[in-house]
């Protein structure tokens, strides 16, 4: 397929609420900053709490006693989603922060006793009242760098994992204890069960250090090595044309350049390319080819650019800002890539929420889209949507020009809905979110909204296990590994928290059969990273083909690269 017509098209495919790209470009450029993450906790109190239920005053407020019992609830009820320090994990919302922190005792407890069961926050009403304020009352110290710790007892109760038992899942569905590398995977719309088939689970990833004996599993003839480790938050990566491998480290604001591969498979040199960046994820060099002059990076809310030639271990210059980009708030990752001639930039750009409508949430706009800009940032376009988060990895392929992408679909229907997805993407392709999902079938928190669009709905190319949480992917175009594997993709499975036993945590194959299209078969290809008690040690993200054919992939996790190589054995 070309990508062609370059041409900015006058009209949307249908209208989401932003009629026309004018409209779109203005809304973006002027408003990006304006939608927070929750547009009602602006408008009207915290999560449209009531005035009644705001004024409500904390019988326990400030009290020390209350504060730890707090601790204790929130280490055994809350922390598994919110985080132990209420930091927030993946894209369940931080509490030690905004807009939490902002709201008044009142609204915390109304909110907590009502949740928002359709976004996987459970409702806490079967708890005593008591408790409730309890838990209000520590998550106000969250704010102050001065909480209680909880007790020991509340924090092992709390450590203790998923079951590694349980029954065996059904297939094509699976889990960790049944992932291994060659098993062969296909799932497709027939086997979707119906929505809430199970219950929408709470099992965020407790991360734990790699135990000695633990080490990534390979297919055989492959074998992994530990390429860096001690890396903060290590995500996206890239190649360089002129081979050095460039690492996003996000939560660090910073890019990190390796060069070179010792006989130990260690870089030969490492240097800090970039600081200060303001929460970076996405990276390419542009213009395409062996000559580029700049790095783009994608940050949470813009696209900035930092000159570069050849060679350079260290930006050349300040960041230049491209582009505004909407947020901040939910999915935060801004995969950012140019189209092999150079005339075109993407940027994926997640949705703020799992599941709010754009019809009636302003802060949805341009979101769940991937968009479409001149190198320059100007002329937005949107390419394709309907895509709830393809923020972690779009890449095109380069033996058939076209844009692929890998998607984090929606949470709270159950284990084995929505599945993730790998796939090719069509111009002004229409991808459901969140009125729909692949096979025509609605969601059912949305029922009744846009019939018209049950056809548009495009199933994509590969559909993999639910909650798998897909991120970055690489086409395979070294010349390593055997002939079998040239054009396949590889991808990143970070893992996620809604799916009671957990699947992804692996690095997947997926053939493109020499062929540059997809059979909706994929592969395990590297696994291990989830211990037999539930517990994690790696969480796979970035992927990039090294000029040595060696594949590396990113882990934070463990805060490490690692590299499969083939030796044939
Ligand atoms: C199964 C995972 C899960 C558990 C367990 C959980 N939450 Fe949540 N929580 C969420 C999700 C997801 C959201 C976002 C909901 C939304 O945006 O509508 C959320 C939102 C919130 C918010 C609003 C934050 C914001 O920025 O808008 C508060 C406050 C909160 N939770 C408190 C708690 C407390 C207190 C507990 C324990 C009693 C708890 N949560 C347990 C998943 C969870």
């Amino acid at each position: 397929m070309q990508i062609a017509p370059f041409e900015i098209k006058v009209e949307r495919p249908f209208i989401i609420g932003n009629a026309a790209p004018v409209i779109a470009a203005l809304v973006l450029l002027v408003a990006a900053c304006a939608f927070p993450r929750n547009t009602n906790a602006q408008a009207a109190g915290f999560h449209d709490a009531p005035p009644a239920a705001s004024k409500t005053k904390n019988p326990l407020a400030g009290n020390a006693d209350a504060a730890q019992a707090g601790a204790n609830l929130y280490a055994k009820k809350c922390a598994l989603c919110h985080g132990d320090k209420g930091q927030g994990v993946g894209n369940i919302p931080a509490v030690a922060k905004n807009p939490t922190q902002a709201a008044t005792d009142g609204a915390i407890f109304w909110f907590i006793t009502k949740g928002a069961v359709d976004n996987g926050m459970p409702a806490w009403a079967s708890l005593p009242e008591n408790q409730r304020w309890q838990i209000v009352t520590y998550i106000k110290t969250l704010g102050s760098g001065k909480s209680p710790a909880p007790s020991a007892k509340a924090s092992a109760d709390a450590d203790s994992g998923p079951p590694a038992g349980g029954p065996a899942p059904t297939a094509p569905f699976t889990d960790y204890r049944f992932e291994k590398p060659g098993a062969t995977r296909k799932i497709t719309v027939a086997d979707l069960p119906q929505p809430y088939a199970t219950s929408s689970a709470g099992n965020s990833p407790k991360v734990v250090p790699r135990p000695a004996d633990a080490w990534p599993k390979v297919p055989a003839g492959f074998s992994v090595q530990q390429f860096a480790t001690g890396l903060k938050n290590p995500r996206l990566i890239r190649t360089a044309p002129n081979g050095d491998i460039f690492l996003v480290e996000a939560k660090a604001g910073e890019i990190k350049v390796f060069r070179g591969i010792t006989a130990e498979g260690k870089p030969q040199q490492m240097e800090t390319f970039a600081t200060h960046l303001d929460d970076p994820y996405g990276l390419s060099f542009y213009p395409p080819g062996p000559d580029p002059q700049w790095i783009y990076v994608g940050n949470e809310t813009s696209v900035v650019r930092l000159p570069y030639q050849n060679g350079d271990l260290k930006a050349r210059g300040a960041a230049q800002k491209i582009v505004d980009l909407p947020g901040p708030g939910g999915h935060w990752t801004r995969d950012v890539i140019f189209s092999p001639n150079g005339k075109k930039m993407f940027v994926a750009v997640g949705s703020g929420s799992n599941l709010d409508d754009p019809d009636t949430h302003p802060s949805e706009k341009n979101r769940a889209d991937i968009l479409e800009f001149n190198p320059d940032g100007s002329r937005i376009r949107i390419y394709a949507y309907g895509i709830r988060n393809a923020g972690g990895g779009i890449a095109f392929d380069p033996q058939t020009g076209e844009l692929w992408c890998s998607v984090n679909e929606r949470d709270g229907l159950g284990d084995n809905l929505v599945p993730d997805y790998i796939t090719h993407v069509q111009d002004g392709g229409f991808y459901g979110w969140p009125w729909w999902y692949m096979g025509g079938n609605q969601d059912p928190r949305l029922k009744g909204k846009h019939p018209e669009l049950k056809d548009k709905v495009i199933t994509p190319d590969v559909l993999l296990q639910p909650h798998n949480a897909s991120l970055q992917f690489a086409f395979y175009t070294g010349k390593q590994f055997p002939a079998e594997y040239q054009g396949d993709i590889f991808a990143s499975e970070h893992g996620s928290w809604n799916k009671a036993s957990r699947a992804g945590y692996e690095v997947i194959r997926v053939p493109l059969h020499q062929t540059g299209q997809a059979s909706g078969d994929y592969e395990d290809f590297v696994t291990g990273f989830v211990l037999d008690n539930g517990k994690v040690w790696g969480r796979p993200v970035g992927m990039a083909v090294a000029s040595d054919g060696s594949l590396l992939f990113t882990d934070d996790g463990s805060n490490s690269i690692w590299r499969v190589v083939y030796t044939g054995k």
